[in-house]
């Protein structure tokens, strides 16, 4: 696990962006991983930029880690709009290149057909995750299994009542996701890792430093042999 500490938000987002870019330079064909979340929207920011000073994403195919179990592709929270609003709209990237798990319909079908997908075109070689406050990587809450593969998984409450700030009065959050399990991540190629500001700190210091253990999702990543850790001052302060 390499770790990169950066001073701020912005330079450790340009940093991934960075790596990102370079991946894409390097194998214009690559099969990108990616991730939602407010920490990616700079990230997004500037892929789009840089598409726009000639990176070409027109090879590229895109997995995306997850999808809220009941919401389609047009509300406004589901990950599938995030990713269409965020970069797919911006950039060359052919429509049926990007994949984003379904989250209508029966979510252990769509799960089986997601796996499927990324086994056909697979593997990743390059997968961008996020990590939650307690330690999720994709929507793979504490204890789920490390072996897991893409699935249907109950949102911890946590989680749900962080979302909630993103919903409506009175409308439903979503309690279930469709995400890609912790051994679907973990068969990327590489891995990039990005959190910041300091209310990632304490899962940061379980990811890095932590025992492994399905209570922490994100320190089985302590036994991939290509990961990198990008955060930021804050993030790291628990070192
Ligand atoms: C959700 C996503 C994760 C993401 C996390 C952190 O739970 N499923 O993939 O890493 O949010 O989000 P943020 O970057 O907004 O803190």
């Amino acid at each position: 696990m390499r770790v990169v500490i950066l001073p701020t938000p912005a330079d450790a987002a340009r940093h991934v962006t960075e790596l990102i870019a370079g991946q894409l330079r390097e194998n214009p064909r690559s099969v990108l991983g990616l991730a939602t979340g407010g920490t990616m929207e700079p990230v997004y920011e500037g892929l789009i930029a840089r598409h726009r000073a000639g990176l070409s994403f027109a090879e590229v195919t895109i997995f995306n880690l997850d999808e809220y179990v009941g919401l389609g592709p047009e509300h406004p929270q589901s990950y599938s709009h995030y990713m269409r609003e965020r970069l797919f709209a911006h950039v060359d990237i052919a429509e049926a290149s990007c994949f984003v798990p379904s989250g209508r319909g029966v979510p252990a079908a769509a799960a089986r057909a997601y796996e499927a997908e990324i086994a056909r075109r697979g593997p990743v070689d390059l997968q961008l995750l996020g990590l939650g406050e307690n330690g999720h990587i994709g929507f793979n809450e504490p204890g789920s299994s490390l072996g897991s593969r893409t699935r249907e998984k109950l949102l911890s409450h946590d989680t749900v009542e962080a979302n909630r700030r993103f919903f409506g009065p009175g409308e439903a959050v979503p309690e279930t996701a469709v995400t890609m399990g912790i051994a679907t991540i973990c068969e990327a190629r590489s891995i990039v890792v990005l959190a910041t500001g300091a209310r990632k700190a304490s899962a940061v210091r379980a990811m890095v430093e932590g025992p492994v253990t399905a209570m922490c999702p994100a320190s089985i990543l302590q036994m991939h042999p290509r990961v990198r850790v990008v955060i930021d001052a804050e993030a790291a302060a628990d070192l």
